[in-house]
């Protein structure tokens, strides 16, 4: 018998180290952070069987949607996403019922904490928890490609799948490796004796799909052609110092940058926190210098909080805005603007 109602929660994420890597299936280390989406959804009976329609509210910003599930047009902001799982899902055989939907949480949007993925992630559970029993079923890594589609296909943003992994496979009290060659998933404990993790907002927003997030894939892409190569994960940096600017510094980022992540793994179980801060301020700077995806402005609050005495801190997320990440060492004051964040458990449906 499906379910009549249902609520779904799925977390944000830090990515603690691996930028620009899942896309060119590198490594990464990302860990979901305890704040994210809830989604509540109930069967809706009235409406006519040949029209069900989703009826969605986002609470926090006090607005609405509504679209039918089997042809929904296309629409901006939060809308897109929804509307984009709900066709996806049913794209994939799933036929979903008439339902009302609630969005809440508190998780800032357009900061680099994937408040987009904890949206498709948690209403995705959602959905399919009242489709019709013998619909089949999703395995978490065909949910992450399901939510990545909408990325692309809804959204314009050719994003890889980072967020929706570490959203769904997230763990409390860990963070998680990612191999993007095999889709491999390895949690890693995150012993920091006291010392803690923090993110500040830069107040730069960023926009994937008017960004150079795509910009930055097609040169991948252009790299991989040129060095005759599946993917950036088999490049070497003999042979990257070859190719034209900027692509050899491109791909001179991601081959050490995945270094960055075995390092820091590495360093993690050593309980080396001073190499894992040291790690975050390299993986900024190549960032920054090597992948040109760092503002000005976000650059200013990596300094600033370098200067305040921060052991390591880096951009994180896609670029082009967004926050920060900070490791502080024990007894260390944060700085008013930061959040600590810590790891937290991955989606889930809920009472
Ligand atoms: C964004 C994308 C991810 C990933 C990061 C950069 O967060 O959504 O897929 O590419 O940028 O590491």
């Amino acid at each position: 018998v499906a379910r009549e109602s249902t609520a779904a929660f799925a977390p944000g994420r830090v990515n603690l180290i691996g930028e620009h890597t899942d896309y060119n299936r590198g490594l990464a280390l990302p860990m979901a952070i305890e704040e994210g989406i809830t989604v509540r959804a109930q069967v809706h009976s009235g409406g006519s069987p040949h029209e069900r329609r989703i009826h969605a509210s986002a609470l926090e910003l006090g607005e609405e949607d509504e679209f039918q599930i089997e042809h929904p047009q296309r629409a901006g902001g939060w809308r897109a996403f929804v509307r984009g799982v709900a066709c996806e899902l049913t794209s994939t055989g799933f036929a979903l019922p008439a339902a009302d939907v609630q969005i809440s949480g508190r998780l800032p949007r357009g900061v680099g904490l994937s408040s987009s993925a904890a949206l498709e992630v948690a209403l995705c559970l959602a959905l399919l928890d009242l489709a019709p029993a013998g619909s089949g079923s999703l395995e978490r890594r065909e949910i992450a490609q399901l939510c990545s589609r909408v990325e692309s296909d809804w959204v314009g943003a050719r994003t890889g799948l980072l967020d929706q992994l570490a959203s769904l496979y997230g763990a409390a009290g860990s963070a998680m490796v990612i191999d993007f060659l095999t889709l491999e998933i390895e949690l890693v404990p995150l012993t920091l004796e006291g010392w803690r993790l923090a993110v500040l907002d830069s107040g730069e927003r960023h926009v994937h799909a008017s960004s150079g997030y795509n910009r930055r894939r097609a040169e991948c892409e252009r790299a991989c052609q040129l060095l005759g190569v599946a993917s950036l994960r088999d490049a070497t940096a003999e042979r990257a110092s070859d190719l034209p600017h900027p692509l050899d510094r491109r791909v001179r980022h991601v081959i050490e940058e995945n270094q960055r992540v075995r390092d820091t793994v590495a360093a993690l179980a050593a309980g080396d926190l001073p190499a894992v801060g040291e790690l975050l301020t390299r993986s900024h700077e190549s960032l920054r210098d090597c992948f040109e995806v760092c503002t000005p402005g976000v650059d200013a609050v990596v300094a600033g909080v370098l200067r305040a005495g921060a052991t390591g801190a880096r951009m994180v997320g896609g670029g082009f805005g967004g926050s920060v990440l900070a490791l502080f060492k024990p007894g260390h004051p944060l700085p008013a603007a930061a959040r600590e964040v810590r790891p937290g458990p991955g989606a889930q449906l809920v009472a």
